[in-house]
């Protein structure tokens, strides 16, 4: 059990990073410019968690040839370019839900950024993981799961950019009707569309949205889209994404509650609980 969020962050922290859910895009070209030093100095305060569900996550920072960790997506396209940091997502891979944590602590990473004025882009296909994996000091029992470019987005778009977006029709989302059930909209709490609308425009891998919510009388459960018990553990990071957009949301709205994780078997990834 954990409390909310509202007891670990500030209020001026999470009204950023509400605010940032509305600006976040995926960036994939950079300018050279480094990243300013006071940015990098709040990113690092967080790469070892900002509340207990991080725990089993961790991030590592790359500040020098960061571009060198990225590979195309087919050859050269796709690839991130002139990125001059970097931040390595790890994880505890022994424990049951370290995909989670990763999702959400590396989704605090990528709000903060966008607050920062810096650009992000979750990359969990497109890098050289022993090229990452010489740059950082992991222990014993960790695995890099994904990593994001940090840096100023470039003035140019380029047609590499615009074809991933394209293909992975990253400006939509699937409409709430699809993904969310339960309770019908007059008994909802008031504000929770909108963290529901956070929660529909996280970032996930090929835009899959493989989350799904059921809003009941105390508190709203998240679910994958196959239902399975044994998730694949990509839809396990996504949906710790989700989670954290959903519940920054919810604090904004004023929707006061926290994470509760469902027995082993249940087919459920976690419920939000009202207070
Ligand atoms: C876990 C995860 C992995 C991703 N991996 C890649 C990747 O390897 N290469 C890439 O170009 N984009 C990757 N993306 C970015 C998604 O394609 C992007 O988030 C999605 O299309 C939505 O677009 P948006 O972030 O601009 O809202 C990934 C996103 C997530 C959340």
């Amino acid at each position: 059990m954990t409390n909310s969020l509202a007891t670990y962050l500030s209020e001026a922290r999470l009204k950023a990073w509400n605010d940032a859910i509305d600006e976040r895009h995926s960036v994939r070209s950079y300018q050279k410019r480094p990243v300013r030093e006071e940015a990098l100095q709040s990113i690092e305060g967080l790469l070892r968690g900002f509340s207990p569900l991080c725990r089993h996550a961790r991030g590592h920072l790359v500040v020098q040839n960061a571009s060198r960790l990225f590979t195309g997506f087919l050859g050269p396209f796709g690839k991130i370019s002139n990125a001059p940091a970097a931040v390595v997502f790890a994880g505890e891979f022994h424990l049951p839900r370290y995909m989670e944590a990763v999702g959400y602590l590396g989704e605090g990473i990528v709000l903060e950024a966008t607050s920062l004025g810096l650009g992000t882009c979750w990359i969990a296909g497109s890098f050289s993981r022993d090229r990452t994996l010489a740059r950082i000091r992991l222990d014993p029992g960790w695995k890099v799961v994904a990593l994001t470019p940090l840096g100023y987005e470039s003035r140019h778009t380029t047609l590499g950019d615009m074809a991933l977006k394209a293909l992975a029709k990253s400006d939509s989302r699937k409409p709430l009707s699809e993904i969310v059930t339960g309770l019908p909209r007059p008994r909802w709490p008031r504000g929770l569309k909108g963290a529901l609308e956070a929660a529909q425009w996280a970032p996930s891998a090929r835009n899959a949205q493989p989350w799904r919510f059921r809003v009941d009388r105390d508190g709203v459960a998240l679910m994958a889209d196959t239902g399975d018990v044994n998730l694949n553990s990509m839809k396990r990071l996504d949906c710790g994404i989700a989670m954290l957009h959903f519940e920054v949301a919810c604090c904004a709205a004023g929707i006061t509650g926290s994470w509760r994780f469902p027995k082993p078997g249940i087919p459920m990834i976690a419920k939000y609980r009202y207070a």
